[in-house]
């Protein structure tokens, strides 16, 4: 079998196929369609502090360029998590990630440090549930914090630094597509001490209903992704991964094998894999089987023989 290992510091995924936050649960639907310890990881969905009800209304829409979503982080807050989920989560054979929101640099830091109080405990006892932190500065739908800390560097970087300073975690700084300078973005986390970065999160979009002459969205804009937002992500990732010396987790609009290989060739270290999941629900099994197909028909018998190879 082709060796499709992935790395972030001492977090070894045995293949790419991480499954993105928001799409996925926390896992527990999906498992009934394939046996989960087939993915590289999966990134539960986005917690805060306390529990969120999320934006009213409509919050997602099908258009001819992808999906638009306007959840608002909805979430059972992190408490509710470690208790109710983190028992199933011990038990999973995959990279566990907690994608972690907030709207304030305390927010941030208080849910870090409680992951992190969680983690230490399960421990001692010999056990684990989370083996990563994917910190999301870049939710394009709320109001509070959210983007505002995606877009300008110098805000993301105190909620890094706060972050990075509350646990001992390993930890991956989730991107946006519409920060200010996304490369200087990235060398910032670089120099916060982040382990890794990922991107991008959905690309800032809105959909008007004309009968109506108001937004499909009562939170009038909403995220992007899907296909069309591909070559985007792509163009990114290289960028990113041209510039900064950390792991990049590639993703946007991945739907084959030949995606992922090619956010690979791109420098990636792994990918995400999320709108996918709403069109086909075997899509993580059928990607990662797909890698080792292509590798075996391509004599490639490492990822690192095709990573930033262009
Ligand atoms: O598109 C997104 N939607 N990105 C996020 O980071 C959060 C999510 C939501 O809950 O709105």
């Amino acid at each position: 079998r082709p060796d499709t290992v992935c790395r972030i510091g001492e977090v070894a995924f045995k293949n790419p196929v991480v499954m993105a936050s928001g799409t996925f649960g926390f896992g527990r639907e999906y498992g009934s369609f394939y046996d989960l310890g087939r993915l590289g990881g999966i990134s539960g969905k986005g917690l805060t502090l306390h529990p969120r009800p999320g934006n009213p209304g409509i919050r997602v829409y099908e258009t001819a360029s992808g999906m638009l979503n306007s959840v608002g982080l909805e979430n059972p807050g992190i408490p509710a998590f470690l208790e109710q989920e983190c028992p199933f989560w011990e038990t999973l054979g995959t990279v566990r990630i907690v994608n972690l929101g907030g709207g304030t640099v305390q927010e941030y830091a208080e849910g870090a440090r409680l992951i992190d109080a969680d983690a230490r405990i399960r421990e001692r006892e010999g056990r684990r549930a989370v083996d990563l932190i994917e910190l999301n500065i870049s939710c394009p739908n709320v109001k509070a914090g959210g983007i505002a800390y995606g877009i300008r560097t110098e805000a993301a970087r105190e909620v890094v630094r706060e972050v990075r300073g509350a646990t001992i975690l390993p930890l991956m700084v989730k991107l946006s597509p519409g920060a200010e300078d996304l490369v200087g973005m990235a060398q910032m986390c670089e120099e916060e001490g982040a382990d890794a970065v990922s991107l991008i999160n959905t690309v800032p979009g809105m959909k008007i209903d004309v009968r109506r002459r108001r937004s499909v969205f009562d939170n009038l804009y909403a995220g992007l992704s899907g296909p069309a937002v591909k070559p985007i992500a792509l163009r990114m990732v290289h960028q990113v991964c041209r510039n900064v010396n950390l792991p990049v987790v590639g993703m946007g609009g991945i739907s084959s094998a030949e995606d992922v290989l090619e956010f690979i060739m791109a420098g990636a270290e792994a990918v995400q894999v999320g709108t996918y999941n709403f069109v086909n629900v075997q899509a993580g099994a059928e990607l990662a089987a797909g890698i080792e197909r292509f590798m075996v028909a391509e004599g490639i018998r490492s990822l690192s023989e095709i990573r930033g190879i262009l």
